[in-house]
């Protein structure tokens, strides 16, 4: 006889009580059912399927490689109207062809040929501010985030149009991604939710009705006017792309609006689109959260900051400049980022809805279930980290140990891990490298210990109230040059 599948336990609090320590305080709900269930446990929430939360290695690993055909990725709890084709929602072959779409703009050629501007752009912040200046860093990571992808994806860099894609993506995500919207979406079915969502967006663009831009009392209508705005400009760009046809041109609209699919013709301008405000969408929230936590470290460890800072201007002498590739790569600042994101991870799981009855570990798990590897609890395993693990301590990754894929995953992992990876730790890197070089922030986590409660914004896990900095002092751009120095000294 085959042996019956089986979910892991399950809390008694009830679902509505589930979802409400998800949406507010999620890890210490974690932690209040890892100390009652050990390392596996099931939530189940209003209108969702069973979802397994695992930190146990065995199972994690199982889930690392489980293959395409055992997972359907159209469920995902995202409300968004993406488009069905987008990566994120594919399935089998069709994603692994999808993610080859996407994967050559973030190819090491074309970060490398990026750092520069990346730094550009956060000088141009930084030579922005004064002191007493007030800033939220999520809120502030993500204006920095919009500028990257405004050059990244569309190649532009100032001017009106950065300015209109700009207003638009952030609050098309904003309505998009609002904690109504998430509601909406889990009670009537997200993938249902979202395709409703996508007619009503293909009706106004046929129509040319790109909407008036108010809310009203529809909560999604502002959601939709706003798509139909911002789909029309990027239709507009992959044309004048596709009129041009300049092989030189290597922004990422330009690689997808020049792609084409395994017969040859070119990919619709409907699924550019998709890929592209999926791109826009990917890095946004995800970098704002990751660098909210990272700030607050930063705060409550000033002797970690400075050797930052110090590690900055010793590449910068070596160099003769801020060369912005070498400080993407420093050690210390690379520790000092990785450290933040194993205590605070944005994402605190990544998901898999398993087709059939799955063996995980220990655990036959029942088809239509969703699986997660649980990323917080497994980066808070002392069993891997050692018994100082609740510890921040960026010199555990500088004593040469390397730690496995199922240990340290704040990027999710296996054939769905993310596709921008690179690019976001290259872009906080040069961010947090020249906050630490030229600005001093005082801010209320300032000699604190403990982590404010965690909220859960745009599906991220970001400070309840956010991690709001004053600017006390902004170093000039020539801080720790030579010249500098010699000029001081004389
Ligand atoms: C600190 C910043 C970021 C974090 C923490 C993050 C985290 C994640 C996680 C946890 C996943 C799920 C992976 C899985 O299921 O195994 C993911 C997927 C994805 N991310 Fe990111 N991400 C970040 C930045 C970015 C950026 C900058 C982009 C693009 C510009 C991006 C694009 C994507 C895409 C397209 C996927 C879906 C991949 C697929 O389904 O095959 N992400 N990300």
């Amino acid at each position: 006889m085959s042996p019956t599948p089986k979910l892991p336990p399950v809390p008694k609090d009830n679902k509505f009580r589930q979802a409400l320590g998800l949406g507010i305080g999620i890890w210490d709900y974690m932690e209040k059912n890892q100390r009652e269930f050990g390392d596996t446990f099931t939530l189940t929430l209003p209108g969702q399927g069973p979802m397994v939360w695992t930190s146990n290695q065995k199972m994690i690993k199982d889930i690392l490689n489980l293959k395409l055909e055992q997972i359907d990725a159209s469920l995902v709890q995202l409300p968004m109207d993406l488009g069905e084709q987008n990566t994120v929602f594919l399935n089998d072959k069709a994603h692994q062809d999808s993610r080859k779409l996407v994967i050559p703009s973030f190819n090491t050629n074309r970060l490398k040929a990026r750092a520069g501007v990346m730094h550009d752009i956060v000088t141009e912040h930084i030579n922005s501010w004064k002191p007493g200046d007030k800033l939220n860093t999520p809120r502030l990571i993500g204006d920095i985030t919009l500028d990257v992808i405004c050059y990244t994806l569309f190649n532009l860099r100032h001017g009106e149009r950065k300015e209109r894609y700009k207003y638009l993506m952030l609050h098309w995500m904003l309505e998009a991604t609002s904690d109504t919207m998430f509601t909406m979406a889990s009670m009537v079915g997200a993938r249902r939710f979202r395709q409703w969502m996508h007619k009503k967006y293909l009706k106004r663009t046929a129509a040319r009705q790109p909407g008036d831009g108010k809310k009203g009392l529809l909560p999604w209508k502002r959601a939709v006017d706003l798509k139909v705005q911002l789909a029309d400009m990027v239709r507009e760009d992959i044309r004048a792309i596709r009129a041009r046809n300049d092989a030189e041109e290597t922004h990422t609209l330009s690689i997808l609006a020049r792609a084409t699919d395994e017969n040859g013709q070119l990919l619709s301008e409907e699924r550019v689109i998709s890929e592209s405000i999926g791109l826009m969408i990917g890095g946004h929230e995800t970098s704002a959260a990751t660098a909210a936590w990272f700030m607050i470290w930063l705060q409550q460890r000033p002797d970690v900051n400075k050797k930052i800072h110090d590690e900055v201007i010793e590449s910068i002498q070596k160099e003769g400049k801020f060369d912005a590739l070498k400080v993407s790569e420093l050690p210390y600042l690379t520790a000092c980022l990785n450290e933040s994101q194993r205590l605070t991870p944005s994402a605190v799981g990544f998901i898999r809805w398993l087709r059939e009855d799955t063996q995980l570990g220990d655990w036959l798990i029942p088809a239509g279930t969703a699986v997660l590897p649980n990323i917080y609890l497994t980066h808070r395993d002392p069993a891997t980290y050692g018994p100082d693990v609740l510890e921040y301590k960026p010199e555990r990754w500088l004593d040469g140990r390397k730690f496995q894929p199922s240990e340290f995953l704040p990027f999710g992992g296996g054939r769905r891990a993310c596709v921008g990876m690179n690019q976001a730790r290259q872009q906080l890197r040069i961010i947090f490298a020249e906050f630490a070089r030229r600005v001093e922030f005082t801010s209320e986590f300032q000699g604190t210990t403990g982590m404010p409660r965690s909220r859960m914004i745009g599906g991220q896990t970001e400070p309840e109230k956010g991690a709001w900095i004053t600017v006390k002092s902004v170093r000039p751009e020539s801080h720790g040059f030579i010249e500098e120095k010699q000029k001081l000294s004389a």
